[in-house]
């Protein structure tokens, strides 16, 4: 499903535009359709230290952000029909998060697994600074949400230096209201909410075929 989703996004992607990349498996497959097909030209943005170094091995053109993207790819660990995601599933999700903002046009490629309806009863990796991690942590709590933070004894560490705190999404707090209360929280850094973040999403199925979720339609 992966592969087929990959390959279908590969049609909206052309040389000679700067392109924002991702980080996770789908798009580790992505990357691979593209150098099959012998793209050259492109200037690629990774959004992590994983996404660069294979980009790097497969011989593209690693570029900084200057401006905006002409077009974003990328996965998520969830999706819903409003183009809403949850990402930050491999630590990525800042980066992401400023690279989707910066591009003219967001190309979300996930498999049907990855379709909910609503996002609750999963995780939201919310990235905070190491420095006040323990203090961020309780005031989270304070808002009356549970969590803990990613990978206990060998903590995680994200490419920016911090620590993911993976937050357990509860259905009785509405997931934007919880967000923007954690958001004015010092030390946070951001969330793996996605709102208006996608242009379109392409869904590869068990049956081959690809579903197309964007706003027009
Ligand atoms: C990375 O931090 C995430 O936001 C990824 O986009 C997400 O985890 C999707 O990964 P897979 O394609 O491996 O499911």
């Amino acid at each position: 499903m992966k592969r087929i989703v990959s390959k279908e996004a590969l049609n909206y992607i052309e040389e000679n535009i700067v392109l924002g990349m991702g980080s996770g498996t789908t798009v580790e497959i992505f990357i691979e359709e593209m150098w099959k097909k012998g793209f050259k030209k492109l200037e690629i943005v990774p959004s992590s230290k994983k996404t660069e170094e294979l980009l790097i091995k497969k011989g593209f053109r690693i570029t900084e952000l200057d401006d905006k993207c002409d077009i974003y790819i990328d996965g998520a660990d969830a999706v819903n029909r409003d183009l809403q995601m949850i990402k930050g599933g491999g630590g990525a999700l800042t980066r992401e998060k400023i690279l989707a903002y910066n591009s003219k046009k967001r190309i979300i490629i996930v498999d049907e697994t990855k379709m909910r309806k609503n996002f609750q009863g999963l995780f939201l990796p919310i990235e905070i600074l190491i420095f006040s991690y323990r203090a961020t942590i309780k005031r989270i709590e304070d808002i009356g949400l549970k969590g803990k933070i990613r990978g206990g004894e060998k903590t995680f560490i994200t490419d920016n230096g911090n620590y993911i705190f993976d937050l357990f999404i509860d259905e009785r707090y509405p997931i934007e209201d919880m967000v923007m209360k954690i958001k004015m929280i010092p030390g946070v850094i951001e969330t793996g909410f996605f709102k208006d973040l996608a242009d379109l999403i392409l869904v590869g199925k068990s049956d081959g075929n690809v579903e197309k979720i964007s706003k027009i339609s």
